[in-house]
């Protein structure tokens, strides 16, 4: 760890007085501090304490003529290789969950490239609350990393989930957090395709199907936290995209495959979406008008690209290619025929019958089918099969065995 640095945010509560041990303990590990002290902060610790400890100025004010001078609040945000706000107070939560930036601690946290590590510490009830959680969750599906609250007995009195983390455990995880900085897959480039496609029959209609794109997404966060430089190329869904991933949107299965071409060359490409294997012959240019009630219309489907054979027998093939195999029946013969047929290295399949609540729900269970062996994993939620397949990516672009 030696080397590494960390931006530490000192919010306003009493659990204040911690950061300063947790400065010292960073340092036995090697790891150095620079501080920023928010206005409530300063009424728990002082600036004297918390800089004789860092060995550096502290930052307080977001419009001070010396401070910007010497270090403007976009360099000092970006100066370290993690940035750990201890103690985040529910303030400074809700402040990053909504992209506030009215002082020097929320702006360096909006404007920060590096990770964010938040250890929380408030009344029990404010931890609870609703709002609280609702930030919890927007800042986790940010990517924020959380470390505690733990439970116990509160400065207030109280009992229950609120006290910040000890600062050793605060410590292990910037450890922790440090060492992903370079993860299993930095200097790789990767593409994922998720949702469904749309293919116009007119202004107004299309034809389409029922995915909703969150194992693409989980599966592109994966790649992304494992340090993949990842482009995420979606069809239209209802998702939050992930941080650090580069999004594409895109409708048709025609833009999928433009927007895919134009991300290659990559190392690692897994196509999870459910793109429309037909689409309209003509896609009026104005609204079809229903002329007569009586009659049935005939609809004329072509063949849309296939993606993923595309891409498997292009010029520019990446070195893994991965595709998904949506089957109802007869999951794992089909889905080895469209191993050969496409092309690909792997395919991950699933059984999307309604019965099982693939589609649209939070879990799955999936076969993953290389040349040599179908590999059943156990029933999952969707994030944790992107994690385990990423690590899969990893142990095989770095030479190990599928
Ligand atoms: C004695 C005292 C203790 C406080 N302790 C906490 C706390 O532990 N956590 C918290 O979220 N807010 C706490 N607050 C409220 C914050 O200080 C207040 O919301 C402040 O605006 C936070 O500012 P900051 O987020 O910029 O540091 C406390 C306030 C007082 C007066």
């Amino acid at each position: 760890m030696r080397g590494n640095s960390v931006l530490l945010i000192i919010g306003g509560g009493i659990a204040a007085y911690k950061s300063l041990e947790l400065v010292r303990r960073l340092k036995e590990r090697g790891i150095s501090s620079r501080a920023i002290l928010t206005a409530a902060g300063s009424q728990f610790v002082t600036p004297l304490s918390v800089s004789a400890l860092t060995g550096e100025k502290v930052f307080e004010d977001l419009f001070s003529l010396t401070d910007e001078a010497e270090m403007g609040h976009i360099q000092l945000s970006r100066s370290a290789d993690l940035v750990v706000v201890a103690p985040a107070t529910a303030d400074l939560m809700a402040k990053l969950a909504h992209g506030h930036a009215n002082d020097l601690a929320s702006t360096a946290l909006l404007a920060t490239d590096k990770r964010v590590l938040m250890a929380p510490a408030m009344n029990v009830r404010m931890w609870n609350h609703p709002a609280t959680q609702r930030n919890v969750k927007t800042l986790k599906n940010d990517g924020v990393i959380f470390v505690g609250p733990n439970d116990g007995e509160m400065a207030c009195g109280e009992f229950g989930p609120g006290r910040m983390a000890e600062p050793d455990e605060i410590a292990d995880a910037v450890e922790r957090a440090l060492s992903e900085k370079g993860g299993a897959l930095s200097g790789v480039k990767a593409l994922v395709t998720a949702g469904p496609t749309q293919e116009p029959l007119d202004p107004v209609r299309f034809i389409s199907n029922h995915s909703s794109g969150k194992q693409g997404y989980a599966i592109a966060r994966a790649l992304a936290e494992a340090g993949a430089e990842t482009t995420l190329v979606s069809g239209p869904v209802e998702l939050v995209p992930p941080a650090r991933v580069k999004l594409l949107k895109v409708q048709s299965a025609r833009e999928m495959l433009a927007a895919c071409e134009s991300v290659l060359p990559v190392d690692v490409a897994v196509f999870t979406a459910a793109v429309a294997d037909w689409r309209p012959e003509i896609a009026a240019n104005s609204k079809i008008k229903k002329t007569d009630e009586t009659s049935s219309r005939a609809l004329n489907l072509i063949h849309n690209p296939d993606i993923l054979a595309t891409i498997s027998r292009g010029k520019k093939r990446p070195q893994l290619v991965i595709g998904f195999a949506a089957e109802t029946d007869d999951v794992i013969a089909h889905a080895k025929a469209k191993l050969v047929k496409k092309g690909c290295d792997w395919i991950v399949a699933n059984d999307v019958s309604p019965h099982t609540g693939v589609m649209g729900g939070d879990r799955n269970t999936v076969h993953l089918i290389t040349a040599k062996a179908v590999e059943s994993w156990p029933e999952l939620d969707k994030r944790e099969v992107g994690t385990r397949l990423a690590e899969r990516v990893a142990q095989t672009l770095h030479g190990q065995a599928a």
